[in-house]
């Protein structure tokens, strides 16, 4: 299986999920047969996900009746099993947040809780994007207390690390990164189900400027190593993405890489069909 997660960082109204959910819904059930191997997972700004989730809680509710009328069964006959069989585990998409609090709850203005994202839908939650270690000082050590309170809560983190042009330079990207690997994801009292992990160069992020596939290989293989050597004990599955000006163009030379087992795609999945073309890559 492979994960492809969209996130959507400070973009989209109402009126634009309305849109993409449309326009993503219509090809997934054409292509149902090659989604069986894909997680596709959508992280929309926190104000916009209880709205999306309640519109594809509703397909899955008239899909439930469809299911009910052909087999003539009224609602009460189904299973809890069946229910959640249809209206969770075969959603086109699952949710999750692009961030929430390492606390879980309390008096911090402005921040959202591990908790407030699974009551709302979410499965995952993106933690530690370059974009929130800068803007938001948020150090390896907020991001392994922040992947504490998500796998509380029952969230799948999907952890963001990579190096700035700077380090990569210096041809001290590996180093780097590996170190942020360490401090950033916690070994101790945890238990990942799946633990994914998102490599995300700084300086391809949002730049057009994509690595070559041997430099993809190296960071993979590295990242990979680190991984299973470090937290095999405490993961049932390894995951490892890749970020960074990702589109349908590239998407399916950079999921051939060994060790790629996803994408974690920003600018391109704003557009529903651009986004579907990379899942189906
Ligand atoms: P990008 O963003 O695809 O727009 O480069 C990726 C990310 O920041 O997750």
């Amino acid at each position: 299986m492979k994960i492809i997660a969209a996130n959507w960082k400070m973009n989209g109204s109402f009126d634009d999920s309305d849109l993409w959910l449309e326009s993503f819904k219509k090809k997934f059930y054409l292509e149902l047969q090659s989604f069986k191997n894909i997680e596709a997972v959508l992280c929309p700004p926190s104000i916009l996900i209880d709205y999306i989730d309640s519109e594809i809680m509703q397909d899955g509710l008239d899909h439930l009746e469809l299911v009910a009328q052909k087999q003539s069964r009224s609602f009460d006959d189904f299973s809890e099993d069946e229910v959640k069989k249809i209206l969770i585990d075969e959603r086109p998409i699952k949710l999750g947040g692009q961030d929430c609090s390492a606390e879980e709850k309390g008096a911090f203005t402005g921040d959202i809780s591990a908790n407030m994202l699974k009551e709302i839908g979410c499965e995952y939650v993106i933690l530690g994007h370059s974009e929130r270690r800068k803007n938001h000082f948020e150090s390896d050590e907020i991001v392994a207390k922040k992947i504490k309170v998500a796998l509380a809560n029952n969230l799948t983190p999907i952890i963001c690390v990579g190096e700035n042009k700077e380090i990569r330079r210096d041809k001290k990207h590996v180093e780097f990164v590996l170190n942020q690997i360490l401090k950033s994801i916690p070994k101790d009292d945890v238990k990942f189900g799946k633990l994914v992990v998102a490599y995300e160069p700084i300086w391809s992020i949002g730049t057009g400027v994509v690595p070559s596939l041997e430099q993809i290989e190296e960071m993979a293989k590295e990242i990979s190593k680190a991984l299973e050597e470090n937290f095999s004990g405490v993961c049932d599955e390894i995951f490892l993405l890749y970020g960074g000006s990702v589109n349908s163009k590239n998407s399916k030379e950079i999921l051939s890489v060994s060790k790629v087992g996803g994408l974690l795609v920003g600018g391109a999945s704003l557009d529903a069909e651009e986004f579907l073309k990379i899942c189906l890559s």
